[in-house]
């Protein structure tokens, strides 16, 4: 390969119109919450595995609103003034406070029985938002389901705001590959937090029960942002966001 061919990859990259890096947008794969490494955790019980301090760290409050009041490089935000600032934090409080993610699930299903589950989520700033299903609410450690033996059986059904089926982000899929995904991202969703207008997102799958009875635990993950998007595009910006549904204990018989 000559070397342009190795440097055409880079040369597009900023044409292309990404509002965020390590966009989503083309990861259109089974994932997990680990990828968002740059996102701050709504709370510290999601990485239990960390020194007290660290886990803290991830905090909102300290990841992203640390960043923001600094006063020094690398921080992005350096040449804004205290009230941008102040806007900046009080916007991503107003949002946080009002996202939320459910996971709907039977408590109790036959081995290698089919069942729904339902992931209702609203909140961030849009235009997307993203919604995972996974086995743990654990931002580095939780799985998708596939990985405790259930299976997707399907394409996920996803509603957004205005309540019709879109498929616009699993069409994105290659022609002839499976879309049983666990990841999905709601996209054009219209917000105006001042008005009480957030992402929405309803996205039912239906499961195939793993084969051996026992306990089983579902989370959903929510991933979402607080800035606008285009203001979003510093590397490690930390104004993207991870929320976890209740984890739901489902008995497998
Ligand atoms: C390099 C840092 C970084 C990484 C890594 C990252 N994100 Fe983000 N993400 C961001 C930033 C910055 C935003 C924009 C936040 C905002 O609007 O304030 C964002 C926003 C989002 C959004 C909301 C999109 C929107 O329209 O606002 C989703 C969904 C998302 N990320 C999912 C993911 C997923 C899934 C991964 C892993 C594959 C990931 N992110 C990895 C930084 C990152």
């Amino acid at each position: 390969m000559n070397r342009l061919a190795l440097l055409l990859p880079l040369l597009l990259l900023p044409t292309a119109a990404f509002g965020y890096p390590n966009g989503p947008t083309h990861y259109l794969t089974d994932t997990g919450p680990f990828c968002a490494s740059c996102h701050s955790a709504v709370k510290a019980e999601y990485a239990p595995e960390f020194p007290p301090e660290a886990a803290k760290q991830e905090l909102p409050e300290n990841k992203h609103y640390g960043l923001v009041r600094m006063n020094a490089q690398p921080s992005p935000y350096v040449e804004l003034t205290n009230e941008q600032k102040e806007k900046i934090i009080n916007d991503a409080k107003l949002i946080d406070s009002k996202s939320s993610i459910s996971l709907f699930a039977p408590r109790r299903v036959k081995a290698g029985k089919e069942m729904t589950v339902t992931i209702k989520a609203r909140g961030g700033n849009g235009p997307s938002i993203g919604v995972m299903l996974v086995d743990r609410a654990l931002r580095y450690q939780s799985r998708p389901v596939s990985a405790d033996g259930w299976m997707i059986t399907g394409e996920p059904e996803v509603k957004g705001q205005d309540g019709k089926a879109q498929r616009t982000w699993l069409e994105r899929r290659i022609k002839g590959l499976p879309r049983n995904l666990n990841f999905v991202l709601v996209e054009e969703q219209r917000s105006d937090p001042g008005k009480d207008v957030f992402p929405e997102g309803v996205v039912t799958y239906t499961l195939k029960a793993p084969e051996k009875p026992g306990a089983y635990t579902l989370a959903a993950a929510f991933l979402y942002g607080t800035e606008n998007t285009d203001r979003a595009g510093f590397f490690q910006r930390p104004s993207g966001r991870i929320l976890f549904s209740e984890e739901v204990k489902v008995q497998v018989e």
